[in-house]
Formats: structure tokens, sequence, C-alpha cells
């Protein structure tokens, strides 16, 4: 195994302050399936391959930038969608909602981003095509469906969303500094609360979901096992899921490094 870099433990401390109370059912779960499945994005060598991507690749960080937006434009949808088959979980409705909201604003705050970090790494037109590309959510599209989730199959969503969530302020713990570092002086006030204000969402998205995930155990009495294994399944495949996304990157630009984190 890899050495890791940073383990989950800053997680727990970051749920605690948000919800005022420990989640010791989400806890158990957590800490068992990543001591099983260890996050990918938490080995050393993943951090060296952004590293490496940042300073060999052409343009990286502004491209990353317009990514981002689109992802979370895109993650948005993919929230509301699931807001809208949610039905007898008052929490998970208000949390789902005001996630897509979120996601939706980050899209924006990340073409932000580019244009405070980058304003000359960009072709003319690219930063208004990005913004033009961003559907936002209307009001007309806030409606339920007849696609109705079932509570068991909202709790592995929800998993699945914590693990996401982890991963995404991950990554932003590694990407910030070089923003911040990298934009002219001026912007650097904008770009520290931008990136700041994004930090603080994404670690709310990890608290809700961990909330839910708690609350489940303890009003359900389901199988403790059962959950852990469904939150290993789940790690497993975004394990897989984010060597997948780096696959491409590797082959063009890695030079032959990084075997060893993209063995399995
Ligand atoms: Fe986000
Ligand atoms: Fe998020």
């Amino acid at each position: 195994m890899q050495r890791l870099i940073d383990n989950t433990s800053d997680v727990l401390p970051t749920v605690k302050k948000i919800l005022g109370r420990d989640c010791p059912h989400y806890q158990r779960i957590l800490e068992a399936a990543v001591q099983e499945v260890p996050p990918v994005w938490l080995r050393s060598e993943y951090l060296d391959f952004f590293w490496h991507c940042a300073t060999t690749i052409p343009n990286w960080l502004p491209t990353v930038l317009l990514a981002c937006a689109r992802t979370e434009g895109n993650g948005s949808h993919g929230l509301l969608k699931m807001w809208a088959g949610v039905r007898n979980h008052e929490k998970a409705e208000v949390g789902l909602l005001r996630h897509a909201k979120d996601e939706s604003g980050h899209a924006r705050l990340f073409i932000k981003l580019a244009s405070l970090c980058f304003p000359r790494s960009y072709s003319p037109g690219t930063i208004e095509q990005s913004e033009q590309s961003i559907v936002p959510i209307e009001r007309d599209s806030i409606a339920k469906s007849c696609d109705v989730i079932q509570l068991n199959m909202l709790i592995d969503y929800m998993m699945q969303l914590n693990i996401v969530e982890m991963r995404t302020l991950h990554h932003l713990k590694i990407m910030a500094p070089m923003y911040y570092e990298l934009c002219p002086t001026e912007n650097r006030e904008k770009v520290r609360r931008i990136l700041e204000s994004l930090e603080r969402d994404e670690s709310r998205h990890i608290a809700y979901t961990a909330e839910i995930i708690d609350e489940w155990y303890e009003k359900e009495n389901d199988d403790i096992g059962r959950l852990t294994d469904v939150f290993i399944c789940r790690l497993v495949g975004y394990n897989q899921h984010t060597l997948d996304h780096c696959d491409d990157a590797k082959n063009d630009y890695g030079q032959g490094r990084y075997l060893s984190l993209f063995a399995h």
C-alpha cells in the first residue's frame, strides 16, 4: 500500500464543527471502510501526479479551472434530479436542493476564478463560451418526478455523495494554494474569498451527507456491517473512477512514471 499523504481524520472534526455534534455511526462506517479500501486520492503519488501535471503540461491549471466549472454545472443537475426523486426524507430533500444550487453557483465561481487567476491564459471568447455553456437551475426545473428513490437506495446515494465530496475537498486543498499564489496580486483577495467559500460549501456537503448516514443507522437500526460493505463497495468504484480519469493524462504526460499509482 502506498504511503498516505493524509487520512480521513480531518473529515470528522470538520463534520463536528458544522453539525455541532459527533456522528459516531458514520465515523465507524468511514473508518472501517477507508481501512479496508484506502482512497487513491490520498496516496502521496496522487499529489505528485498533480504537481507533475501542473509543472509540465502547458496551460494545465487554467484548463482545469474551466473543466471544474463544467463538472460542477453538470453535477448540479444530477443533484436536482436526485432531489426530484426523494420522498419522505426532509433532511435529504433540503440538503440535496441546497447542494444542487451550491454546485450551480460553483460552476460560475470556477469561471470567475479562471478569469481572476489567469486573465491572459485563454484565447479570446473562451471564458464567455464557458459562461454560456453553464445551464443554470431555473425555478421551472425544480419539480418532483415520478421516479421515486427508495430510502435504502437514498442512503447508498448519500454515501456516494459523501465520498465524492471528500475527494472534491481534497482536490480543492491541493489546488487552492497554486491558484492563490499564481493569480495577479491585485486579484488575490477576491481569489482568497472564492476559494474559502468553496471550501466551506464542500465541507458542508460532506457534513449533511454524513449526518443523514448517521441518523439512518440510528433510526432504522440498520446493520452496520451491511452499511460498511456498501461504503466499501462505493469506495472501490470511486477509486477506479478516479484512476480512469487520470489515465489519459498519465498516458499523455506521465512519461512512464506513476505506474504504482495506477497499478491497481
Ligand atoms: Fe462544488
Ligand atoms: Fe460539493
